[in-house]
């Protein structure tokens, strides 16, 4: 049997691989039924480098989601970033149908028309996502769904996410070779930032920062859309190469160092003390003052706040970011990173934890380095690609008796559930 209100994010991350499979409750929140965690060896900075490996890990973290939940998972969002990923704003302004009244091919010329504004775009590039900013009907500003309104013009601009053609076709590629459709690709700034930020936060104006293993992705909200966005290729593996390099030590026993002695503010430690370091494969133990791995660690995250610092200078919106920055991602887990985030961005920071999150396994889960997978989940309930999603597995866990088709559900929206503005603007769009 199939369950439409069943959604599975998948996370391919450069140190981890993860997957959610969430419903929503009658609250609307989202509860986890289960997720599975890999380690990723097959990707560097968001990128997929090594096919077999990260087949693997997708494989290995779906089993293990899909025995937590019960639940047999065919299709998936999928989350994309990286350097290749670009974001283009693009202005459209067409005159409404001759009835005044807003209609859907109204909005499909809008669409077409902000389209044409990346007619340059790459050959080697194609469009990942169209997110619409606002809609300006007449002198009605601020309108997220704009049929059925009246008016004479329609104005407004959309927000187009481009990524490499290869490196799509990649991560598609580790997908399906793992056995599952993909039934959608987020850009995961995007991801993140639904996931942590608040309803409040994104009117008032805010900076979400997702400080990963090999990327740092920085998405900016202004008046309730994304404005900006941005993948820095300097993150919190960078800080452990960097310790390892600085204590002469391998990399397992500086990330292990990291996690239980690490702090990137030195104004935040208090007192000094020795660590030691047992000696490994022969090596003789040694010794150093935790406020040398302080100075090692602050030094670069102060790199990674000063080059986020630069890209919202250049976005031109860092004065109007009223709710600060919202930190999240693993490396945001180092002690101080709050503090000397506030210093260096000169704004309100706070750390981001996935937010709107019921049920049991709910501890597990509520941890920056699951921002990603948990926006992931949330962007599919928002756009309600559900249908073919998953199939519940009989008690005794035996295969389904039907098996998926794979397609159907979507076309024909299964769920009874009237469609969503974002549904019907996916689909104009792909007829674009
Ligand atoms: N408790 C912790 N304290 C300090 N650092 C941590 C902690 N837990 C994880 N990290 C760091 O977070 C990083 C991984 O973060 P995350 O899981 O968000 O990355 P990812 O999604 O796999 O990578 P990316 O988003 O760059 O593709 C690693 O560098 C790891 O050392
Ligand atoms: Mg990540």
């Amino acid at each position: 049997m199939r369950d439409s209100n069943i959604v599975v994010g998948l996370d391919i991350g450069t140190t981890k691989v993860c997957v959610v499979v969430a419903e929503k409750d009658e609250a609307g929140k989202l509860n986890i039924l289960g997720h599975g965690r890999a380690l990723s060896e097959g990707l560097q900075r968001a990128t997929v480098v090594n096919i077999n490996k990260t087949v693997e890990a997708i494989r290995s973290a779906v089993a293990d989601a899909e025995r937590e939940s019960s639940i047999r998972i065919t299709g998936v969002n999928v989350g994309i970033s990286g350097a290749h990923v670009h974001c283009i704003n693009s202005n459209s302004e067409i005159s409404v149908n001759q009835s005044g009244v807003v209609n859907a091919s109204d909005v499909r010329r809008f669409l077409e028309k902000a389209k044409t504004n990346i007619r340059y775009l790459d050959i080697d590039h194609e469009i990942i996502h169209v997110i619409p900013q606002e809609f300006i009907v007449d002198d009605q500003e601020g309108v997220l769904d704009p049929i059925g309104m009246a008016g004479t013009t329609m104005r407004g601009s959309a927000y187009i996410v481009v990524g490499m053609k290869t490196k799509i076709r990649n991560i598609r590629q580790c997908v399906e070779k793992a056995g599952l459709i993909v039934n959608d690709m987020t850009f995961e700034p995007v991801a993140s930032g639904l996931a942590v930020m608040k309803e409040s936060e994104r009117k008032s104006g805010v900076v979400i920062v997702d400080i990963g293993g090999g990327t740092t992705e920085v998405a900016i909200y202004i008046e309730g859309a994304i404005r900006f966005s941005e993948v820095i290729k300097v993150a919190a593996n960078d800080v452990t190469h960097d310790v390892a390099y600085g204590i002469k030590a391998l990399y397992e026993v500086a990330e292990e160092l990291k996690i239980r002695h690490g702090c990137a503010y030195q104004g935040g430690r208090e007192e000094d003390e020795e660590v030691l370091i047992e000696g490994t494969e022969g090596r003789a133990p040694k010794s150093f003052m935790k406020s040398s791995l302080t100075l090692i660690i602050e030094a670069r995250m102060m790199e990674i706040f000063e080059l986020i610092r630069d890209a919202v200078k250049r976005s031109g919106y860092f004065d109007y970011l009223n709710a600060g920055a919202v930190i999240t991602g693993g490396g945001s887990l180092i002690p101080g990173t709050e503090a000397l985030a506030a210093q260096i961005l000169g704004l309100d920071v706070r750390g981001g934890f996935p937010e709107g999150i019921s049920g049991g396994i709910k501890r597990s889960i509520n941890n920056p380095m699951y921002a990603t997978v948990m926006g992931l989940v949330a962007h599919s309930f928002e756009n309600r690609h559900t249908g073919h999603t998953v199939e519940h597995v009989a008690s005794d866990g035996s295969e389904p008796t039907q098996p998926p088709d794979g397609q159907d559900d979507e076309e024909t929206g299964e769920d009874g559930q009237k469609k969503t503005f974002t549904d019907r603007l996916k689909e104009w769009w792909e007829k674009l």
